[in-house]
Parts: C-alpha cells; sequence; structure tokens
C-alpha cells in the first residue's frame, strides 16, 4: 500500500535502499556493539563472564554457521587461534549436520548468527548440544532461539538489519569475536602488549570506517567499469580470505555476478588458469605478515596480464603495483587483525553499486530470503 511504502521511505531516511544505509551506518553500529565493554584497558563481556575459565580449558574452539556469519568466523580465526593458544576449526552448519562431524564435550562450539533463526544453524546447536560441547551464541537478535538455547554468548547490538545481504552485522560480529578473543585470552601475560594493541585499534576504528566510506564515489566509478564483466575474482590471504570470501558473497548475491573469493596462497594450484587480460581481479594487499607474499602474487598475476584491482594501505600504491598497471584501492591501517573490518567495506560499496547500476534489487535479492528457516 501507499502508506506501507511511505513507511519503507521514513525508515531509509535520505538513503535509497536498506543496504546503503545499513553499509553507512557502521561507523555507529561498531560504536554501540563496543559500547560499555572495553573497560579500563581490558575487555568486559557480561555474557560470556561465568563461562571464560570453562572456555580456557576447552580442546578446540569450532566456530559454525551459514553465508556472511560463516565468513565473519573465519576472519576471527586468526585471532582467536592467536589470542588464546586454543585449536580453532570451521564448520558450515549444514555440512557439519550433512556428516555429522564429530563434536566433544571438551569443545566450545560457537554459533554466528545474526538472525539467531537460521535452520542449519539452530540444527547444529541442538547436535552439539547434544553431544556435550559448551555452546556460544553470537547473534545480532536479543531472544532469539540462538540466544536462548546457547549456554552464553554475546549479543553483537548492531541495530536492526534489513537489507536481505548483511553488511553492518558482519563488522559487529568481527568486533564482537574479537572481543571475545581478547577476554579469553586476559589471563596471558605474554600477550598483553599485542592485547593493548588490540584494544586501541578497537577504540579508533568507528573512525577508521567513516574514512574508508569516503570511497564510495571511487566504488561507484569501479562498479561502473565491471558492470558488463561475466566474473570478479578476489584474492585474499591470512587475516584477510574471509574479506575474499565476504566480497565475492556480496557481489553473487546481490549484483547477480559471478564471483569467487579465493585464497592466494592456491593461486598456482588452479585458479592462474584463468587470468587473462579480460577477468577482473580484485588482489587485497594490505599491510600485515602476508605483504611480500602478496606483493608476488600480485606480479606472477601482472606477467600473465591479469586486470587487477589492488586493495592496500594508504600511501602503499607503488608498492603494490610499481608499473602503474593497476587500479588501485587505497584504505586506512589498522591493527592487522582488525584490517578485515575496513576492507570489506569498499567491497560492499562496490557490491551496492553494480546492483544498482545493473539495475537489479538491492534489498531482496532474486531468490535469497534474509532469514533461512526452514532446510
Ligand atoms: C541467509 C541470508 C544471508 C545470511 C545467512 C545466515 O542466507 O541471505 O545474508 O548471511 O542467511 O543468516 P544468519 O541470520 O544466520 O546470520
Amino acid at each position: 500500500s501507499v502508506l506501507e511504502m511511505e513507511v519503507e521511505q521514513i525508515k531509509k531516511g535520505s538513503y535509497d535502499h536498506f543496504m546503503q544505509k545499513e553499509i553507512h551506518e557502521q561507523p555507529h553500529s561498531l560504536k554501540t556493539t563496543m559500547r560499555g565493554r572495553l573497560k579500563d584497558g581490558g575487555v568486559l563481556l557480561g555474557g560470556l563472564k561465568e563461562y571464560l575459565k570453562t572456555i580456557r580449558r576447552c580442546r578446540r574452539v569450532v566456530f559454525i554457521g551459514c553465508g556472511t556469519s560463516y565468513n565473519a568466523a573465519l576472519a576471527a580465526r586468526p585471532f582467536v587461534e592467536e589470542l588464546t593458544g586454543i585449536p580453532v576449526t570451521m564448520e558450515v552448519a549444514s555440512d557439519l549436520l550433512d556428516r555429522q562431524g564429530p563434536i566433544y564435550r571438551e569443545d566450545t562450539a560457537v554459533f554466528v548468527s545474526q538472525s539467531g533463526e537460521t535452520a542449519d544453524t539452530l540444527m547444529a546447536l541442538d547436535y552439539a548440544l547434544e553431544n556435550g560441547a559448551l555452546c556460544v551464541g553470537i547473534t545480532n537478535t536479543v531472544g532469539s532461539t540462538l540466544s536462548r538455547k546457547t549456554h552464553c554468548g554475546v549479543h553483537i547490538n548492531a541495530g536492526c538489519e534489513i537489507g536481505v545481504a548483511s553488511t553492518k552485522a558482519y563488522t559487529s560480529q568481527i568486533v564482537a569475536m574479537a572481543m571475545m578473543a581478547l577476554a579469553i585470552g586476559s589471563d596471558q601475560i605474554s600477550t598483553q602488549a599485542r592485547r593493548d594493541t588490540i584494544i586501541s585499534g578497537l577504540n579508533n576504528l568507528s573512525s577508521n570506517v567513516s574514512e574508508v566510506l569516503k570511497l564510495d564515489v571511487e566504488m561507484k566509478e569501479l562498479a561502473s567499469s565491471l558492470i558488463d564483466s561475466e566474473s570478479l575474482l578476489v584474492f585474499g590471504r591470512g587475516y584477510n580470505y574471509a574479506t575474499a570470501l565476504e566480497g565475492a558473497l556480496k557481489v553473487k548475491e546481490v549484483a547477480l555476478m559471478h564471483s569467487e573469493g579465493m585464497l592466494a596462497g592456491e593461486m598456482k594450484h588452479g585458479p592462474l588458469a584463468l587470468v587473462d587480460e579480460n577477468l577482473p581481479i580484485i588482489v587485497i594487499a594490505t599491510r600485515d605478515a602476508c605483504f611480500s607474499k602478496q606483493q608476488s602474487v600480485i606480479q606472477q598475476l601482472l606477467s600473465r596480464k591479469g586486470r587487477l584491482i589492488v586493495m592496500c594501505s594508504r600511501g602503499d600504491a607503488s608498492a603494490v603495483c610499481p608499473s602503474g598497471s593497476c587500479r588501485v584501492i587505497e584504505v586506512p591501517e589498522v591493527a592487522d587483525c582488525l584490517q578485515p573490518v575496513i576492507n570489506i567495506i569498499p567491497l560492499q560499496l562496490l557490491a551496492y553499486h553494480l546492483t544498482v547500476l545493473r539495475g537489479f534489487d538491492v534489498d531482496q535479492p532474486r531468490n535469497l530470503a534474509k532469514s533461512v528457516t526452514t532446510q
């Protein structure tokens, strides 16, 4: 009805679409995720604190989720391993169920879900509960089935997300899991300096997110140069492997363009065969311990005449592409393990603009639902 349409427009404010609104909301949503939780140089997570001792004693952490929530967990994996010393394994919820994979009493199973109502994730939760694991929930929805059935957890407090493609929930999930990793690892003296660096990175994150959002016009331009492409590859590694998967997921789900995120370390084992002067390839090469490896990936792609778009830290354009033959996206540099929060934003903007330019429905992509509550 006309009234419903007007209410919709009021909720969107000055934005054309919910996805666009939610992308631009991230400086704020990340603040609400952290509000009241970073105190006196430490982290306080009320929903977890009674369970921290048990988690520290567990044999492994198993992350379980679907879609974007799985990708957020994948982004968290490296820093959870680093800050806790506990082995972390990853499970797509449906695949864990298909395999009836082993879950033990000594495991901490961490369920990640924006809605808290995804059928596959909830079935995997029942399965982990039956197997006696400690079950932790990371969700945006207070009172959801996930938050009621898990033993403990963290609400990400990103605010209501309406666009089917998850954007602000993804970055808030990563930040919630960073705080979780800091809390679990807080008894370790040897990593105190590292934790301090990450906490100060969290405190500055929102203003760096505001900075990276200024790439909006640049991403719209990039989108218009890619509008007729059939496919888009995204190469990442280390902290930003998840960024590659999530960037590609955004492009395929809303812009309806084939896109794959790939581990740059696997490039030589297959993907290199696809490279020619037409296929656009995004390479994520921001500063971290993998930087020099990514520099050599770029060189190898260029020597096969690859059409490259390189995401790098500010001021690194000539370090990543000395020949000047790549398109470069420069982003602010933050603590390496928080860089995925920054790096996904230009890719969210790219997917958004590609969708609008290609004339597709941004907030209700074809064949998809916000929450998949049936198996
Ligand atoms: C659906 C949505 C995705 C979402 C996934 C998991 O596929 O379209 O955007 O990432 O479900 O949803 P959840 O609510 O569990 O995070």
